[in-house]
């Protein structure tokens, strides 16, 4: 497996290639990352992994100086995985200017959910994006494929959305929510949890399953017992300590309040201690 640190020295070491595929990450990795470029092995002829904690998609108050950085221990795992090459950008290759140039998202599938808790958190990560299918894919002769994590649900869509407005030539590919044996979707910052706080991250999952239950269990009636369900969901993480932004149900499509018939996916964030936790669970 080869590291890369430049772009240049990425397109190098793409260019005898034809199909790459790519599973953008911001490394501390772990076996959800690991199963995303398991599934693109398969998809291309040649598998990148780019690690980069991208400034952008954080907010001043958030965790950007103290996220983990773990190259080393990252590159031996997606050498494991069957990643063939890695690009770990510096932030000065990445952004050498300031990046004034910004991919928006529209406001009502990207100021939602998380980006209505995280303002410009999408713009932060389409922009990044953006660059990373522009590095690793402008030379590719035959299918580009960038494959990236459902619990990120909102992201995923984002994503997708901007693919196809922008009509990049890239297959979007979704790999499944990876968890622990409790339950806990496997996360990056599961790893600031304390033990006592790890114990009890599993709640958040099993509040999004019980208010799936109850949101099926409402059925026709659902646009109307909705709001109640969803505070009562909020109220029982909160009285068990959490700080919930949201615990909702809504239609797979758009992510907007369900219409009688449409396809759902209940979708949960929420503090716990100082560590803010997302998962979902489509219906
Ligand atoms: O999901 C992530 O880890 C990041 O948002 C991504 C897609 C790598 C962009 O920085």
């Amino acid at each position: 497996m080869q590291v890369v640190h430049t772009i240049a020295d990425l397109r190098a070491a793409l260019r005898p290639f034809n199909a790459p595929a790519l599973v953008p990450t911001m490394g501390n990795l772990h076996a959800g990352h690991l199963a995303l470029v398991k599934a693109a092995v398969p998809l291309g002829d040649v598998t990148v992994a780019s690690v980069f904690v991208n400034r952008l998609q954080f907010a001043p108050h958030e965790d950007f100086d103290t996220y983990p950085r773990t190259l080393e221990a990252d590159c031996e795992k997606l050498a494991a995985a069957g990643c063939n090459v890695v690009f770990a950008p510096s932030e000065r290759d990445m952004y050498p200017e300031p990046q004034g140039y910004k991919v928006q998202p529209p406001a009502e599938l990207a100021d939602i959910l998380e980006g209505h808790f995280r303002p410009g958190f999408f713009t932060g990560v389409c922009t990044v994006v953006m660059k990373l299918f522009q590095i690793a894919f402008a030379e590719a002769k035959g299918r580009r494929t960038a494959v990236f994590g459902q619990k990120d649900y909102q992201q995923l869509m984002v994503i997708r959305r901007m693919v196809k407005q922008f009509a990049l030539p890239i297959d979007i590919v979704a790999g499944p929510t990876e968890r622990a044996a409790d339950g806990l979707a496997l996360s990056s910052r599961n790893g600031y949890l304390s033990e006592a706080e790890r114990a009890e991250a599993v709640q958040l999952s099993l509040a999004l399953r019980a208010l799936g239950r109850d949101a099926l269990a409402a059925a026709d009636g659902l646009q109307r017992h909705l709001p109640a369900l969803e505070e009562r969901a909020m109220q029982g993480l909160a009285a068990r300590g959490w700080k919930p932004d949201y615990l909702t149900v809504r239609r797979r499509e758009d992510l907007q309040p369900p219409r009688p018939g449409d396809a759902l996916v209940v979708l949960g964030a929420a503090r716990l201690g100082t560590t803010r936790l997302i998962d979902n669970l489509e219906l």
